[in-house]
């Protein structure tokens, strides 16, 4: 079909569907199923609903056996005594055996003929283009493994990783894990206030950064951030390693601050991997919950790069002759998993692109698509509605045909949007994996196996192997068919998170207590009459903004941090294009005006606390904030509001009913 052809076809389907963003009933009428083409399922690992529903049985059934199979296709230095070791909710999985996941990435590749295969494929947001072998890369990661011995970085010590999407962020990663030390990777749009929550929580000596990155055409300052996090000097951090990126002029704090460049001339290319236990941490990355502290969430090795790789394998179908490209940031856990440690693991080649999908122009992505003849991309909804709103000329004026299979992560994609990416993107032909998981998962847990499973526009489908998924009601029984209830995942699996750094308590309370045993996921779903899961979103206070996890708790004490607020309430409203956007509803202190200049200078406050993922998009101010009588803000109500819902619900337990009329009324940007 032409691509004219596809894209009149899509407008016609997506007529008749409704946004899952705005409708959940829209999920309930979609029944349109999309089976895997013939060639595609031929060719794939898995190929059949037989072969996938065995394969899971004996996951969920025999884990031991299933489990250590399929561990054997990693690189052990000492086998494993034992698969799994559960007692709730700690998990210990390959006990016994030793390994490293930088030897796992890089030197059992350099045998054959990948030795000189692209590893990465990167494209600077101005333009530059390297491919590094893997041959090379090998030679950066043990060099730069040499940088941090130098300074004294040893087995378990945390390592803050805040740099651009450059291959040398990559090699800071896979050089922490080639020592044993615990990499934490900060996402370059959070701010210097979130750097030394983060440095101080983990407890770091060492951060690797940069002078600055590119994005969107601007220079992120990301040393100047580095430089005011570390202000005062009452962090744990003795040495800051600074990769020139943007040349810009930054501050070099003498005997901390020390150039990677320079750092190199002093060190050798040899550095054998060191063997760890498979309960070993590999890294910590911080993420929000319903409370105003981000929580380092630890993950280990043996168990994490199982599943990555397996997914990579099983999902991706990752070949040899595939050029994948996954958009997302190292900085969060799709990045940790899905551009640095599944593919490498698999021996893919992974394109590795710095900046904005749409600079200079909106096409970039299919631009880069075409130039590197892309074979596997993995996106998020978000960035497929703004491809849908910037209009499929972008589209069109570049071959896509290198395509053989999408991915989506991050957020529920409404089925117009799926629809777009399945007729536009893989102009029909390309299976769409919609992957559910989450920073804790470490790993897909449910999607579909994209040469088994029929798919439908919207949901994630079924659960991934040794994943059992379940939705219950609040006392823990399954919910019927169709019905909405909570996703529970009831056994431990290998890329489980193994704690929150640091809080024992908050991990066991968070994910094990709600329902005794069972993880706790903190979203809702509900399972079709095929027992296709559909993922409703989050239904604790957490949001989803582009894809970007956000605590309304964060937002909220950043807000009070501020002289002229006296109280604040954050909520989610959906938004279309970004899925959620972030409302705040704040009363001042005596004496204080409101209006849109203070509205303004909270916004850039905002900014400041936490970064600018976490930018408001509303402030709107209140009298008083509407409360039951035991002082508990009415959530339900205040995003009603922020959504210009009409009200409804049971509202006879409010203090004052007065308010809430005077808050939707009252908007400070008005
Ligand atoms: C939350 C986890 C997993 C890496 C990126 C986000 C939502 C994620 C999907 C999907 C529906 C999804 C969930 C989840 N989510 N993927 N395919 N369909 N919702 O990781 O920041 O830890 O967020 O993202 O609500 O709980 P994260």
């Amino acid at each position: 079909m032409s691509q004219k052809a596809a894209s009149q076809k899509t407008a016609k389907a997506a007529k008749n569907v409704k946004p899952a963003t705005t409708s959940t009933k829209s999920l309930l009428v979609e029944n349109r199923v999309f089976k895997p083409a013939a060639e595609f399922s031929k060719k794939a690992r898995i190929s059949s609903m037989a072969q996938y529903r065995k394969m899971h049985e004996e996951s969920l059934r025999h884990p031991e056996k299933f489990f250590a199979r399929e561990a054997k296709e990693l690189a052990w230095r000492k086998p494993f005594k034992k698969v799994l070791d559960w007692k709730c909710p700690n998990a210990k999985w390959f006990t016994g055996g030793q390994l490293n996941v930088s030897e796992n990435c890089l030197d059992r590749h350099l045998d054959g003929p990948r030795k000189t295969k692209a590893a990465i494929i990167w494209e600077g947001e101005p333009g530059e283009k390297r491919v590094i072998t893997y041959q090379q890369l090998h030679r950066d990661v043990c060099r730069f493994s040499n940088v941090l011995k130098r300074h004294k970085v040893r087995k378990g010590d945390r390592v803050v990783i805040y740099m651009p999407m450059v291959p040398e962020a990559a090699v800071a990663m896979l050089a922490c894990t080639r020592i044993g030390a615990v990499h934490s990777v900060v996402f370059g749009g959070f701010s210097a206030e979130s750097i030394k929550d983060r440095v101080l929580d983990s407890g770091a000596t060492v951060v690797i950064t940069a002078d600055g990155g590119y994005r969107r055409g601007a220079v992120v300052p990301l040393k100047k951030n580095v430089d005011d996090a570390l202000k005062g000097g009452d962090t744990p951090v003795k040495t800051v390693i600074v990769l020139r990126r943007t040349g810009q002029d930054v501050h070099i704090e003498e005997g901390r601050d020390y150039w990677w460049h320079r750092e190199l001339e002093y060190v050798d290319a040899n550095c054998p991997a060191v063997a760890l236990d498979s309960e070993a941490p590999l890294f910590i990355l911080y993420t929000s919950g319903s409370t105003g502290k981000p929580k380092g969430i630890l993950h280990s090795t043996a168990g994490y790069l199982l599943h990555a790789q397996m997914t990579c394998k099983y999902v991706f179908d990752l070949r040899d002759d595939d050029v994948y490209w996954c958009t997302a940031d190292i900085g969060w856990v799709t990045g940790h998993s899905y551009m640095v440690y599944g593919p490498l693991a698999m021996g893919a080649t992974s394109l590795m692109y710095e900046g904005a999908p749409n600079w200079p122009e909106n096409d970039r992505f299919w631009r880069i698509i075409e130039e590197y003849a892309v074979t596997v991309f993995y996106t998020a909804p978000t960035a497929i509605r703004a491809f849908m709103k910037w209009g499929d000329d972008w589209l069109k004026k570049h071959d896509l045909s290198s395509l053989r299979l999408l991915g989506t992560v991050g957020e529920p994609i409404n089925p117009e949007a799926w629809m777009w990416y399945h007729k536009l993107v893989g102009g029909g032909r390309c299976p769409i994996v919609d992957t559910w998981w989450q920073t804790e998962t470490g790993g897909h847990m449910i999607t579909p196996i994209p040469g088994a499973t029929p798919t439908k526009p919207g949901t994630a489908t079924l659960p991934f192997f040794g994943v059992d998924a379940a939705i219950v009601d609040d006392l823990g029984k399954e919910v019927g068919t169709n019905e909405q209830g909570k996703l529970v995942i009831r056994k431990p699996w290998p890329s489980m998170l193994r704690g929150i750094w640091g809080d024992k308590k908050r991990y066991q309370d968070t994910y094990w207590s709600e329902f005794k045993g069972w993880y706790f996921a903190g979203d809702g779903a509900r399972r079709d009459k095929d027992g296709y899961i559909w993922i409703i979103g989050r239904i604790d206070d957490v949001l989803n903004v582009a894809g970007h996890r956000l605590g309304t708790a964060e937002v909220e004490s950043a807000l009070v941090s501020h002289p002229a607020v006296a109280e604040s309430a954050v909520v989610g409203r959906p938004d279309e294009l970004k899925g959620q956007g972030v409302v705040c509803f704040v009363t001042v202190k005596e004496g204080v005006k409101a209006g849109r200049e203070l509205a303004d200078a909270l916004k850039s406050h905002v900014r400041k606390v936490i970064g600018p993922v976490a930018t408001p998009d509303e402030i709107r101010f209140a009298a008083a904030l509407p409360k039951t009588r035991s002082g508990k803000i009415m959530r339900r109500l205040l995003k009603q509001i922020a959504a210009g819902e009409t009200l409804k619900g049971d509202t006879t337990t409010l203090e004052d009913i007065n308010v809430i009329a005077a808050l939707a009324a009252a908007s400070g940007e008005d």
